[in-house]
């Protein structure tokens, strides 16, 4: 997600921004920014939407000296992607210039009173906010930037990885972290002085020295030309700089450490989820807060009817919503294929609310249904991930998951986003029309707001499925079966495995065997069962027993401790146990896991599986 690089040393520092920028792109972001301080103590700053590209365009006539200065790759979460947004952003004093990767949570109210001290701001940024406070506590307390950072940094909550330049003082660099990543390397430059490097990771850095420091958490360090690193806490309290001698190559390192983007995704969403609900599930005071749905409260109580719009993965998860939400909230909700809906001419009533889900925000399909259903009268709610993408800004309202940048083509984390987040959609509706008991709305916020550590745990005890998985590469077919809330799994692992490995999978309801697929079954045939012990376990139970007497290949997903369902297994994978609404999050980790090791035991590029295209533009 978003990325932050910087240089102070004896080099032009221009290059080297740009090219460590280069380097993050495969995170993903939206606009782009530098600043620099040059030879007559101008504080310079370049911004620009798109690509780095982009930047480097507009910076191509301009004065791009300087050996201190500061990059960014923004991924907005706080206004929209465009050039006043993008970072870096100045002080008003136009002193310090300052790039941020995160979010501030409160930063309505530190800009309320900074307003109020005569702060104005320029962008719809809460990272704005930081440099104004910084500003404001430098001059109120008459401190140097370092101080005032460790200061001002006490009144913040959320997020953070930042780093700031001073116009008086071109000889230092300030950053700091709570929450995002920050890495310091330490190089030689050609006159044999030390030189400082910063980056969102090693990615930018490596290519210069091998040398580096990781910010902690809480941590703040000011670097200045002599050489000298400083590094205090939160209270004051000096920290040893812990040098660490890097020994990964680029690639490895932006990936985490992992092979494959797919594999770093899918790993990563016990913390992706924890950030998609933070602010939004708060289980002390039990309670559900989406302001996507604050100004629209009437919207959703007197709706008709919902109408979901997706396509592919997203589908799928639309359709787990589904069951969510009239389950909890009481009001009939559709679930349509993008493409199918939009040549319907389907009956949308001006009392419909229309919901389009999608990671990318930019498939064609459904960005032209809620365009349809925008001229039928429909109110519009978007669930992306990309923040001012298409679909974003097409929708009257809406609700970004926050899940961080997927590379990866097959959707993993951000499935999983959306499922969450239209559980979240639900309870809020919920909580409006008192649908549910209390009681019951505080056990399903309390059992919502664990399902991040039961993902981890899910994701520890799965780790054999990478020697299991070699069985299947020589396979041609794959059946899929759940019912409930987990028939979407069903077919969401059935499309996982089929995308990356291009073995031929189906997904069905468990039942719907007998009505034909049945067929297909004998002893070639691996047919996995989503068979938690909540829902409708019995009948599953049947329908496995309906596949073992045709000699089918039984592999299930099972709720921890089961014997039953386990014992007519040939393999099991196991997950947590959890309300029967909630197993869809824990569920789908092993049929990830399974299509991904099965799709690198045949040799596929589970990155970029052949004919697809992460964002389809094209209808
Ligand atoms: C997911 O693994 C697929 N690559 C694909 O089905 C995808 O979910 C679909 O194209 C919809 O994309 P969107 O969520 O960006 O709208
Ligand atoms: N919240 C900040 C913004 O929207 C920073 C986003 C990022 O991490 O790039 O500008």
């Amino acid at each position: 997600m978003c990325g932050i690089v910087g240089y102070m040393g004896g080099q032009d520092a221009y290059p080297i921004l740009v090219r460590g920028l280069h380097r993050l792109e495969y995170r993903g972001y939206d606009s782009a920014g530098v600043s620099l301080i040059n030879q007559a103590g101008n504080l310079n700053v370049y911004k620009a939407t798109g690509k780095v590209d982009a930047l480097e365009e507009k910076c191509r006539e301009a004065d791009t000296t300087g050996t201190i200065g500061i990059a960014h790759t923004r991924w907005a979460t706080h206004g929209e992607p465009n050039t006043v947004n993008a970072h870096p952003h100045l002080s008003q004093s136009g002193n310090l210039s300052l790039v941020h990767n995160g979010i501030i949570e409160n930063y309505k109210t530190l800009r309320a009173m900074l307003e109020g001290k005569g702060y104005s701001f320029c962008s719809d940024t809460d990272t704005e906010v930081l440099v104004q406070l910084i500003d404001y506590t430098q001059a109120t307390s008459r401190c140097d930037l370092f101080t005032a950072v460790q200061r001002a940094l006490k009144s913040v909550v959320g997020a953070y990885a930042i780093a700031l330049l001073e116009r008086s003082h071109p000889d230092r660099l300030v950053c700091a972290r709570k929450g995002s990543p920050l890495v310091i390397g330490v190089g030689t430059d050609a006159r044999g002085n030390k030189e400082f490097f910063l980056g969102s990771d090693a990615t930018p850095i490596v290519e210069y020295t091998n040398q580096v420091v990781y910010l902690k958490d809480e941590e703040i360090a000011c670097m200045d030309r002599s050489g000298q690193l400083d590094i205090v806490n939160m209270d004051d309290v000096h920290q040893t700089p812990e040098m660490i001698t890097l020994q990964m190559s680029l690639d490895e390192l932006e990936k985490g450490g992992y092979p494959h983007f797919m594999l770093k995704e899918i790993w990563e969403q016990p913390a992706a989820l924890r950030t998609c609900i933070k602010g939004r599930l708060h289980p002390a005071s039990k309670d559900v807060v989406l302001s996507g749905i604050i100004d629209h409260k009437d919207k959703f109580v007197k709706a008709r009817r919902i109408i979901i719009c997706a396509c592919g993965t997203s589908w799928h998860s639309a359709l787990i919503g589904k069951y969510f939400i009239e389950e909890a909230a009481q009001v009939p909700v559709e679930v349509e294929y993008a493409s199918e809906f939009r040549y319907r001419n389907p009956v949308i009533y001006p009392d419909d609310v229309v919901v389009a889900v999608s990671q990318s925000g930019e498939t064609a399909d459904t960005l032209a249904a809620i365009q349809l259903a925008e001229r039928k009268g429909a109110f519009l709610y978007g669930i992306c991930n990309v923040i001012g993408s298409s679909i974003a800004r097409a929708t009257h309202s809406g609700t970004y998951l926050h899940v961080g940048p997927e590379i990866g083509v097959a959707s993993t984390k951000a499935f999983t986003g959306q499922v969450i987040t239209l559980c979240l959609l639900g309870l809020a509706i919920a909580k409006e029309k008192h649908t549910l008991s209390d009681e019951m709305f505080h056990m399903l916020v309390d059992e919502l707001y664990q399902i991040p550590d039961k993902m981890q745990w899910t994701l520890e005890n799965n780790k054999d499925i990478d020697k299991f998985a070699q069985m299947f590469t020589y396979c041609r077919n794959f059946i899929f079966l759940g019912r409930g809330y987990n028939y979407p799994v069903a077919l969401e692992g059935a499309l996982k495995l089929k995308e990356i490995s291009y073995i031929h999978a189906e997904g069905y309801p468990a039942a719907e065997m007998k009505h034909g697929p049945i067929a297909l079954v004998d002893e070639e045939m691996p047919v996995v069962f989503i068979a938690p012990r909540r829902g409708m376990y019995d009948k599953v139970v049947s329908n496995i027993q309906e596949i073992k007497s045709r000699k089918g290949k039984i592999i299930s997903v099972v709720t921890e401790g089961d014997t039953t369902v386990a014992g007519m297994s040939d393999h099991t994978f196991v997950i947590p146990d959890t309300r029967d609404c909630f197993v869809p999050l824990l569920a789908a980790i092993p049929l990830q896991l399974l299509a991904y090791y099965v799709a690198t035991a045949k040799g596929r590029n589970v990155d970029q599986p052949r004919n697809l295209a992460k964002s389809v533009t094209v209808e």
